[in-house]
């Protein structure tokens, strides 16, 4: 016999909001689910006008951001549905897809749930005279919601239709900064983000399925509009299989892949972009290569290596591209994606058929030689600036000092043409500094070269005081290897002493 309890669980709403927040990287990522929704509602239902209006504008100097996301569509037909936590009852096109969006999206931006607002008429708003208005806080359950008169209280937006929605909050300044970290200004962060959005939906603006305005205010000035441009690289060539479709079947029905594979040199609209801010997408570096998949012209994920070759980014695959659009109105043949839209769902059979696609097409990513000879400019740009401020300092203290990109190691072997050439030598008075370097990003290999330095030094009969293994940037795995090699001793029984260092930090940008 069997007894049975009641348990309660009430969940409390401030626990939930903070709950549901945070799933963003970026408030760049959170404009993007009120974007998505509005494209959503294009989509499905063909509306005539397809505008989103991006509005940021600074209330104070330096201070809060108010954004406003506004569209032309057909307003929220179901409200009920719309502010269900997880309700998706109101889908309209695969861009919605978990129905959590919205409120995720609100709960990141404004932790405090006081400053949102959502404005809102459908059909039957507009033959009632009406728009709605649902405002901080959200509640659960029951939900008092406003309903206004246009003719007393003026919409709010700058789109006067028929039908249409208005998002708006109030975000804090550190907020806002999260959508380029690099940047202070209010503008220029502005720029950022129309980029990211001219990146994200490239697809989506140069088919006409919607077009995006942005609307600059910065405290004090007028307003600046923009309309976004669609972001795509302009193709160098063309790599084995190229460009081109295929329908396939991920595993849950047909969906339509269209394919790019090849190099890119830059920027299609330059003009645009470039000019304005330091582009971030497909840019020559390491952070724009690589395979990116997007669902339906939106951009899901990018920068791909490991996950489909099981290979890590390398500066000789900088320019490296492969394009994939997946194209279906079956959510259950799409791969699902993250919750918060920042990347697809690792495991999801649908996404491994993908990735095995890719491979059926491409084995393995072409290198590019050229750029792994890089490195040595720039120890010949370290070289100079060393001479120029130690060298100077040495001489003043009554040092020796010398700095060579020449020197080799291991010089008392036997054999001539196997010597030992050392990225750079730097010895001031008694103390001794060896070098590897790498233009881009270090790899495990790397420390053991510079392990290699050290010894060929000791076997030589010089004592090195430090290793620097000099890159734009370590990975962890590097890193971890360093301190294991520094517990180490070398042939004279000194210890090891390997430091990762940037080119940024001995004054060298490497940006091109
Ligand atoms: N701008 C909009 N225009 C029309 N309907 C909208 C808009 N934004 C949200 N909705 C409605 O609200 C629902 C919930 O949105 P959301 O929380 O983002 O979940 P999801 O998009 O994942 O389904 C959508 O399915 C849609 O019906
Ligand atoms: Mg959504």
């Amino acid at each position: 016999m069997e007894n049975t309890e009641t348990i309660h669980n009430f969940p409390d709403v401030k626990e939930i909001w903070s709950g549901i927040g945070g799933h963003f990287d970026s408030l760049g990522q959170i404009i993007n689910e009120f974007v998505d929704n509005c494209i959503s509602n294009f989509d499905a239902n063909n509306t005539i006008q397809k505008n989103i209006c991006v509005q940021l504008k600074e209330l104070e100097k330096d201070g809060n951001v108010e954004i406003s996301i506004e569209d032309t569509g057909t307003g929220i037909k179901n409200l009920d549905a719309a502010f269900t936590l997880g309700g998706r009852a109101g889908a309209e096109s695969p861009l919605n897809e978990h129905g959590f969006g919205l409120k995720h999206a609100l709960a990141s931006a404004n932790p405090t749930n006081d400053s949102w607002v959502i404005y809102t008429k459908n059909e039957s708003d507009a033959d009632k005279n009406q728009y709605r208005a649902i405002k901080a806080p959200y509640s659960i359950g029951e939900y008092q919601i406003s309903v206004l008169n246009p003719s007393e209280t003026n919409w709010p937006g700058v789109y006067s239709l028929k039908t249409g929605t208005l998002v708006r909050f109030i975000c804090s300044r550190e907020m806002y900064r999260t959508i380029y970290k690099r940047a202070t200004d209010f503008v220029r962060i502005a720029d950022a983000l129309m980029e990211d959005l001219g990146f994200t939906y490239a697809d989506i603006i140069k088919s006409g399925r919607a077009t995006i305005l942005i609307k600059t205010i910065p405290y004090g000035q007028s307003e600046i509009n923009e309309s976004v441009g669609a972001l795509t690289p302009l193709w160098e060539q063309y790599i084995t299989p190229g460009s081109g479709t295929e329908i396939i079947n991920l595993g849950g029905g047909d969906v339509k892949l269209e394919y790019e594979f090849g190099r890119f040199t830059e920027l299609e609209d330059r003009q645009q972009f470039n000019n304005k801010t330091a582009a971030r997408h497909y840019k020559h570096s390491m952070q724009s290569s690589g395979v990116e998949i997007r669902i339906n012209g939106r951009i899901i994920c990018s920068n791909l290596f490991n996950e489909v070759w099981g290979i890590e980014k390398h500066n000789s695959y900088n320019n490296f591209l492969v394009k994939i659009n997946i194209i279906s109105d079956n959510p259950d043949a799409l791969p699902k994606t993250r919750t918060s839209k920042n990347g697809l769902r690792e495991g999801d059979e649908r996404l491994e058929a993908l990735y095995s696609w890719i491979r059926s097409k491409m084995e393995k990513p072409p290198k590019d030689i050229s750029f792994s000879t890089h490195e040595t400019d720039l120890f010949e740009e370290l070289k100079k600036m060393s001479y120029t401020s130690r060298g100077i300092l040495s001489k003043e203290r009554g040092e020796s000092y010398r700095c060579d990109t020449e020197m080799h190691v291991f010089t008392h072997s036997n054999n001539a043409s196997d010597k030992v050439r050392i990225d750079m030598f730097e010895s001031i008075g008694t103390i001794n500094y060896v070098y590897e370097g790498k233009a881009d990003s270090t790899t495990s290999k790397d420390v053991y070269q510079l392990r290699m330095y050290w010894d060929g030094l000791v076997y030589d009969g010089i004592v090195p005081s430090k290793g620097f293994l000099i890159a734009k940037e370590h990975p962890d795995t590097v890193l971890e290897i360093i301190d294991i090699v520094n517990t180490m001793k070398d042939a004279r029984g000194n210890s090891y002493n390997f430091e990762a260092i940037t080119w940024e930090s001995r004054g060298i940008i490497t940006e091109r």
